[in-house]
């Protein structure tokens, strides 16, 4: 079995101190295997915000897999934003992940690709190059090995939650994913949490695709709350916990069981309030 703390859009500078205290308690109770994070560490990608993310992560248990979103880009300074977009995000925590963006052990293949752009792309899209990358990294790796993709704009949306806008290119990605054998996609963006029973990608394949909300901002959407995902990956079961701050920690609101066969994936069993 492997836990996956699934961690999203913290928003330093725009976030709730309190709910980190909570968080890094949270976390470090359930002690996941890795923590993958899916971006916008900051609200504004300024210095000050990147090292109080780094203070923070650094409270965190050990291996971490990370990802840029749009935020971690600077908006108002142009220079940086073109010429040197990753230049502070890469300072501040380039020793913290894995080398290459990828994690393999015996059971799981865990690879995070870049998705933000300098450019006007808010919602992200995938390089040519990426799609080469997802190929060499994971195609590689035997089935049984349960194969992760992480980005920060989703490249699918659950089904049966509300249509998100996809990352551009997400359709010639996801028929990459589906030739690769990935079975999770991790992404965050929206800050609203969704796992979706599976979505049905190129020529019948599937994917299952989870969505986390935003765990630590104030830029909380809707009636969502602040929340993590806390995901069990066990052979060809995934139990994904959604775990939700509920005023003074975060506590399991709700769980969901998904089944890998060779006709995709399944759900299985839900618990709590969807
Ligand atoms: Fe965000
Ligand atoms: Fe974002």
């Amino acid at each position: 079995m492997r836990r996956i703390a699934h961690i999203s859009d913290l928003h330093f500078g725009r976030h709730s101190t309190p709910i980190a205290e909570a968080l890094i308690q949270s976390v470090n109770e359930h002690q996941p295997h890795l923590i993958a994070l899916s971006g916008d560490f900051t609200q504004r990608a300024r210095n000050s915000e990147f090292a109080e993310a780094r203070l923070f992560l650094d409270r965190l248990p050990q291996p971490k897999l990370l990802v840029p979103g749009n935020h971690d880009i600077p908006l108002y300074n142009i220079f940086n934003r073109f010429l040197r977009p990753f230049t502070k995000y890469d300072h501040h925590f380039s020793t913290l992940g894995q080398p290459a963006n990828f994690f393999r052990d015996d059971e799981i293949a865990i690879l995070g690709i870049n998705t933000a752009r300098r450019l006007k792309q808010k919602n992200g899209r995938v390089s040519i190059e990426q799609m080469r990358e997802i190929e060499r990294a994971l195609g590689d790796v035997p089935n049984s090995i349960f194969k992760v993709l992480v980005t920060h704009h989703p490249l699918a949306a659950p089904f049966g939650t509300p249509a998100v806008k996809l990352a551009g290119r997400a359709m010639p990605a996801l028929e990459i994913i589906r030739k690769a054998g990935i079975h999770l996609l991790l992404s965050g963006h929206h800050h609203r949490a969704g796992s979706g029973s599976s979505v049905e990608v190129g020529a019948g394949g599937s994917v299952l695709v989870l969505h986390a909300g935003t765990a630590i901002s104030t830029r909380t959407r809707g009636m969502e709350g602040n929340t993590y995902n806390l995901i069990d990956i066990a052979d060809r079961e995934v139990s994904v916990g959604l775990m939700d701050y509920g005023g003074d920690r975060f506590k399991e609101k709700s769980r969901t069981g998904f089944l890998f066969n060779d006709h995709g994936w399944r759900l299985i069993r839900t618990s709590g309030a969807p």
